[in-house]
């Protein structure tokens, strides 16, 4: 598919927008790489659809399209193979009632101020051993053991959410690279002043975020996201969504299985990293099963390049490439 001839629209570049410009409301929950720049989903979200229709991401990452759908009135779904994306997209797009947040946070704390300092975590690892210290291990099984005794669905995938995104900085996980990568001059930071920090810094941004749905009226739009993999899914049914906005894997740029392996062996989602790695695409083991390049068209160097294809009134294809602002 060839798009030379489509005129490059500058207003579409977003090249201005800093961190703080990208991550309002829940967008900042966690790092995630090669996420969309939100200002480009809401745009898209709102020039092609309408109020109520159903937008969906099939390579849904950490959730952006799902969430300026919501923000915009419409209902979403979406997928991703990775299990730790759908747990950030689940934390992401649900609005929780500040208090409940609060409550569950101070009883966090406590267990916190009260950690024993012979405690031994019965989580248990190789590749553990490998990024963290035993001391590390010990405090990080201990919060997490209590997050899991939080008997909310929405407000427990909250706090593992907080969790899976200190993990790097209590590992020896190199700063800033998107490789697996051990520094061992690093200091990792400690779980329970890392965590706390997170938390409060989600928990703003979660009443922030609730207070806009209320204000909009949209805390009950349906957001969906399911663990699943693209190239074999039987739960969208033909022609159920109005517009697909997404950003397939690029090739072999992000090893994702890799990238999240320490919130995948913490959250009990693979204790084999070489299993994990077998369904995503794009990845160096995958390769040759997918042509990502039939849907990411031909040009990687120009900021933007959209597509719509509009077959009928309820149906239309979207797909766009950008450069990536990954964290
Ligand atoms: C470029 S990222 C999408 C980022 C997303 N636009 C966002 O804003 O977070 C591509 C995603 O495709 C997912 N993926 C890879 N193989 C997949 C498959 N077979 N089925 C579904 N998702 C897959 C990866 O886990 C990754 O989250």
């Amino acid at each position: 598919m060839s798009m030379a001839h489509i005129k490059i629209d500058e207003t579409w570049s977003f090249s201005d927008k800093k961190r703080a410009d990208t991550g309002y409301l829940t967008h900042d929950f966690h790092r995630y790489p090669a996420k969309f720049i939100p200002q480009i989903d809401g745009r898209l979200i709102e020039t092609y659809s309408n109020q109520g229709d159903i937008v969906m991401d099939p390579f849904a990452g950490c959730g952006t399209t799902l969430v300026e759908s919501k923000l915009n009135g419409r209902k979403s779904s979406g997928l991703d193979i990775n299990p730790v994306a759908t747990m950030i997209t689940k934390a992401k797009t649900t609005p929780i009632h500040p208090d409940k947040l609060a409550k569950a946070f101070a009883r966090l704390t406590k267990h916190i101020e009260t950690y024993p300092n012979n405690y031994k975590t019965d989580i248990q690892h190789a590749r553990l051993d490998f990024w963290f210290d035993k001391k590390t291990q010990n405090k990080l099984g201990h919060l997490l053991k209590a997050i899991s005794r939080i008997r909310d669905k929405q407000v427990r995938t909250f706090f593992y959410c907080a969790f899976s995104n200190i993990l790097k900085n209590c590992s020896i996980w190199m700063q800033k690279s998107n490789k697996p990568t051990r520094d061992f001059n690093k200091i990792p930071a400690d779980p329970h002043v890392a965590f706390k920090r997170q938390a409060n810094i989600m928990m703003k941004k979660a009443k922030d975020f609730y207070r806009e749905a209320a204000r909009r009226d949209i805390l009950d739009i349906e957001s969906v996201i399911h663990c699943a993999d693209a190239k074999n899914c039987h739960m969208i049914g033909d022609e159920s969504v109005d517009l697909i906005v997404t950003s397939p894997p690029y090739v072999t740029s992000y090893e994702y299985a890799d990238l999240h392996q320490l919130s995948a062996l913490w959250l009990g989602y693979t204790d084999d990293l070489k299993d994990f790695r077998k369904h995503f695409v794009g990845t160096a083991s995958s390769q040759g099963e997918f042509d990502a390049s039939e849907l990411n068209a031909d040009d990687p160097t120009t900021k933007t390049h959209a597509e719509k294809q509009k077959d009928s009134a309820k149906c239309c294809r979207l797909f766009c490439r950008y450069e990536s602002n990954y964290q």
